[in-house]
Order: C-alpha cells, then structure tokens, then sequence
C-alpha cells in the first residue's frame, strides 16, 4: 500500500474528475496496472481509480489544447513547448539527424547570459564515443568508483527536508511506475543504471563551464541549457538532464577531450520517445505557485 497525493486543479468542469480536490487516498500499488491521466477520462470516479488502482495528477492548469505528453513539434510555440517537455526515461532508437542537432545548439545558441560572459560549453556525443562512456562509466559504477555530488559543490550532502521530500517523491513515483518495491536496491540499482546508457537515445550531451566560474555563470549555463531542451521540442525531439554523471566525470573527459579547467553541469539525452514505455507517463509534481511567487504592488 502506499499512498499518492491527487492535487486537481482543471480549470474546465467537463474535465473534473471530481472537483478540484486536494485528497488523499490509498491505492493498492502492488501490480502492474493501467496508468491513467486523469484529465482524459472526465467520467472516471474514485472508486473506478481505485479499481485500477494507479493515478497521477496534473499539478497544473492545462490549457485543454496542448497535448502534454506527445507534441510532433509541428506549429509548436512557447508554451506548448514548454509544457510538453518532460524528462524521458525511454527512448526510440531512431536516429537523430546530425543537422537537427547542429540547428538546436545553433539556436541555443542565443540564450542570455549576464554580461553576454556565454560560459558555457556543450559536447555532443553518438556511436562509438557514446559507447566508450557508456561503458567506461559502467565499469565505475560496479567498482563503486563514485565521487561525491558534494566535491563539486553540485548538491549538498544533507537536504532540507522540503526538498529530499521532494527528491524522494519523484523518486518513487518513477519506481513505482516500474514496479519497483521501496527496499529493492538491485532493481533501484538497474534503474539507476540506466542514465548510462542515456536511456537508449541515440544522442548524448554534456554540459560544462569553466571551473573558476561561480554562481552566476551556473545559473546563466542553466538556461543554455533549458533553451535546448525546449528547442528540441520544435524537432519533437524529447531530453532527459542527467545529473547522474556528475560522480562519473573521467571518462566523459577523456573520451570527449574536454580539458579539465572545465566542470561538468550535467549530461542529457535526447532522442525520440519510446510511447511504450510506462516510465514516460510520469508527471512530475510541482509546488503550488501561490507558495512560490510573491506578487507585490499590483492592486
Ligand atoms: C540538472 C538536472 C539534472 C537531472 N538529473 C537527472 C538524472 O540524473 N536522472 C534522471 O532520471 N532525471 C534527472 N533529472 C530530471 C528531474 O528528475 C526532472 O526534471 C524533475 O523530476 C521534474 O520532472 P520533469 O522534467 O519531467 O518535468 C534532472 C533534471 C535536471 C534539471
């Protein structure tokens, strides 16, 4: 049993569940089930999710013309893009041509950055490199050869109970869609290792800066880095960001020839979503906006 939190917020009737709830109820999680995006189906009731027995909710408004999960990327604007972009953990091994990479770094090219400073670098990486990584990495991991998040100042090593809650609610909510059961480390463990291997997209990257670089070019690299995420969504491409590679950060500099008076931000795949997989019908929570944005002066 475990429990998982329904926050609704549809904006239109027709497509209430029932009402806008903020509830909680318990579902048996036990075997693998239909996974139902509740603002599809306007007539399910509680006892019918419950028979089923797995729901996400939406944790926003959706506007009832964007398709969440799967846009092509055709006619896509800001929003769309934005709101269609999630984290994939499957992807197609369809190939990703080489120009619609160049066209998204190209375009991304223009992402702000205080005082025009651009600290970013960005190393894309296919076939017999990706492969070396891979498994260079891989090799690492079963040495148990990790550094810390923390020797890169990346995360810290205790976190606020606000954010591990939130950690660990993403996390298990993937597990969970997976069938994996809280305590299977040898199941975490394959899953974790999946990052390694980009997901199975056809494409990695990986993000750096300058090493002597602080905060600020950090935080500018992060939007260089979100603008490729929603450029790739013009191309109906998906990404996954993938801190996972920070304790790994040898291999992916040697192979890539990234000097080291670089530091690594964060690796990412893109490629083509598998529409298959179950993982890919996660839909991250997010904090209400009302507790995040503080409006001042307007009335
Ligand atoms: C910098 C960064 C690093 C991330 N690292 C990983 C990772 O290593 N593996 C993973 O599966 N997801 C990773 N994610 C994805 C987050 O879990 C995801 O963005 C978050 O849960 C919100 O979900 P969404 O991207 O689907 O909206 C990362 C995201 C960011 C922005």
């Amino acid at each position: 049993m475990m429990f998982i939190r329904l926050r609704l917020h549809l904006h239109n009737k027709k497509h209430s569940v029932f009402g806008s709830a903020d509830d909680r109820t318990s579902l048996d999680y036990g075997k693998r089930e239909l996974n139902i995006l509740l603002i599809l189906r306007p007539t399910i009731n509680i006892s019918i999710i419950e028979m089923l027995g797995r729901c996400q909710a939406f944790p926003f408004r959706l506007d009832e013309k964007i398709p969440i999960n799967n846009h092509d990327g055709s006619n896509m604007n800001v929003q769309e893009a934005i709101l269609s972009r999630k984290s994939v953990r499957a992807f197609t091994d369809e190939p990703v041509p080489f120009e619609t990479i160049r066209k998204i770094m190209e375009v991304s090219q223009r992402s702000p950055s205080g005082t025009n400073t651009q600290p970013w670098h960005a190393y894309v990486c296919t076939g017999t490199v990706k492969d070396a990584i891979t498994r260079d990495v891989l090799e690492l991991v079963e040495q148990g050869n990790a550094r810390k998040y923390s020797d890169y100042d990346y995360y810290p090593n205790d976190w606020k109970p606000v954010h591990r809650d939130r950690r660990r609610g993403v996390g298990w909510s993937l597990y969970g869609l997976l069938g994996i059961e809280k305590g299977d480390r040898e199941a975490s463990a394959r899953q974790g290792k999946r990052n390694f291997k980009f997901f199975d997209a056809p494409v990695g990257l990986f993000f750096t800066t300058d090493a002597y670089l602080g905060k600020g070019s950090w935080f500018d690299a992060g939007m260089y880095v979100q603008t490729v995420m929603l450029e790739a969504r013009q191309f109906g491409l998906h990404t996954c960001p993938q801190a996972a590679w920070i304790p790994y950060q040898e291999p992916i500099f040697k192979h890539l020839g990234i000097p080291d008076d670089q530091v690594l931000l964060t690796g990412m795949a893109i490629g083509y979503i598998d529409d298959t997989k179950i993982e890919n019908t996660l839909v991250s929570e997010r904090e209400e906006v009302e507790n995040v944005v503080k409006y001042a002066g307007f009335d």
